[in-house]
């Protein structure tokens, strides 16, 4: 955690902007946030045959600490709306559903943790996360010897679902997100001819995305003139910026983070780069505001989730969204309503069957499991499905453009028709 708080003051005074949701700041705003049951997990857990007694408890593992809290307490707002809305219907056949939150951090480490604690202390039927698709690598492979249920609500890197049986994904992957935003740069703009690809070479959903980006200039027939590569711990981009201006590029694509990916285009914007710029999916976050502020107004980013998606469902979230936060919910907490709405709509169709109350923990999970895969979900997303290996199957994606407000701090997502 001190390591931490230091990074986030490093990087506040390197870029000069103080990021909310870095280091220490976030963890004591989330750990006030979190609900109620948080950590009294052991009195209704369990009861002694190890059946689930009581409240069903679903793990969620995102990252409420370190830079990657920009993304990850979207996660965690999505969530809690979701508790509280299947709660209030009388969630699993008249049980509560239960969220228990593990603060991944921003790294590895912190994810294997928050999993193992989840399934080994908690006792949860099933887990949402992590934020990283870099820490699902590591952490799904846990969730998969345990047998239990992993629903990635973030992760788009390719290969998530694949890690084995236990693991899904209602984040669509970045073969069928990303080449959206470039099909939109260019229809803004058809001169579009010469392309930067700046990518995070640290990270493995950035590694998957910049691939995709990478093919998808070429197949469109465009030029690649400059690949750079970054750490997502990055804030100084000066050298990589002005070695790619030099080819003076028509359009920038970024995948990065959204602190580093927000500092380089403040740094691209700053250096003259007047030219389009696509954002990946590690910025697709209002986080970027605070970082980027104006220079942020024209980044376009492809969206799994639109707030006008018709739908009772997505009605219900959007209003519930936008009474707390006073602005429209974003994808990231969309998507995480909707893997607990797979949690409790799964759960509701398994104890049709057999009581839940019936089972041994390691029997519902393995039958939860079983159940997700073979439901269909109609979501604020959409009505989405999976594949026989936990890919998510949806239809319907769309693409931002972020525009900035005169007061150059505050702005949104402007969807592009
Ligand atoms: N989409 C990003 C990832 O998969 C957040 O890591």
């Amino acid at each position: 955690m001190f390591k931490k708080y230091i990074f986030g003051i490093a990087l506040a005074t390197a870029t000069g902007f103080i990021i909310a949701g870095c280091g220490g700041e976030t963890a004591s705003n989330s750990n006030s946030n979190q609900s109620p049951n948080t950590g009294d997990v052991s009195s209704n857990t369990n009861n002694s045959a190890g059946n689930v007694a009581g409240a069903i408890p679903i793990g969620i593992a995102f990252a409420q600490t370190s830079n990657v809290a920009l993304l990850g307490q979207e996660g965690v707002a999505g969530a809690k709306i979701a508790e509280k809305y299947f709660n209030d219907k009388g969630g699993v056949n008249g049980t509560p559903i239960r969220l228990v939150f593990q603060d991944t951090g921003g790294d590895e480490a912190g994810a294997i943790n928050a999993f193992q604690t989840l399934i080994n202390k908690d006792k949860v039927v099933g887990i949402v996360g992590p934020t990283l698709s870099q820490q699902g690598f590591s952490a799904h492979p846990i969730a998969e010897r345990a047998k239990t249920p992993a629903i990635a609500a973030s992760n788009t890197a390719k290969g998530i679902p694949e890690v084995g049986d236990y693991i899904a994904r209602v984040s669509a992957p970045v073969s069928t997100v990303a080449p959206n935003s470039l099909k939109a740069a260019l229809k803004q703009n058809p001169n579009i001819k010469k392309v930067a690809v700046f990518f995070a070479q640290n990270d493995a959903f950035n590694k998957s995305e910049t691939e995709i980006f990478q093919q998808n200039v070429k197949d469109l027939g465009l030029e690649l003139v400059t690949v750079q590569k970054f750490q997502t711990t990055d804030t100084d981009f000066q050298a990589q910026a002005t070695n790619a201006l030099k080819f003076k590029p028509d359009l920038v694509i970024i995948s990065g983070l959204a602190a580093d990916g927000g500092n380089l285009v403040r740094q691209l914007r700053e250096l003259g780069y007047k030219g389009a710029i696509v954002g990946g999916n590690g910025l697709n976050t209002s986080n970027v505001f605070k970082v980027c502020k104006a220079l942020c107004d024209g980044v376009m980013i492809a969206q799994a989730y639109s707030p006008e998606h018709p739908g009772a469902i997505n009605q219900a979230f959007r209003q519930a969204y936008l009474q707390q936060f006073k602005s429209e919910p974003p994808q990231f907490s969309a998507q995480a309503f909707t893997a607990v709405q797979v949690y409790v709509e799964a759960l509701k169709a398994l104890d049709k069957k057999t009581k839940i109350s019936n089972l041994q923990l390691p029997q519902l999970r393995s039958e939860l499991n079983k159940q997700i895969l073979a439901g269909k979900y109609d979501t604020p997303i959409g009505e989405i499905s999976f594949t026989p290996i936990g890919e998510i199957v949806q239809k319907d994606f769309y693409v931002a453009q972020i525009k900035m407000n005169p007061d150059g701090n505050t702005g949104k997502f402007a969807f592009i028709k």
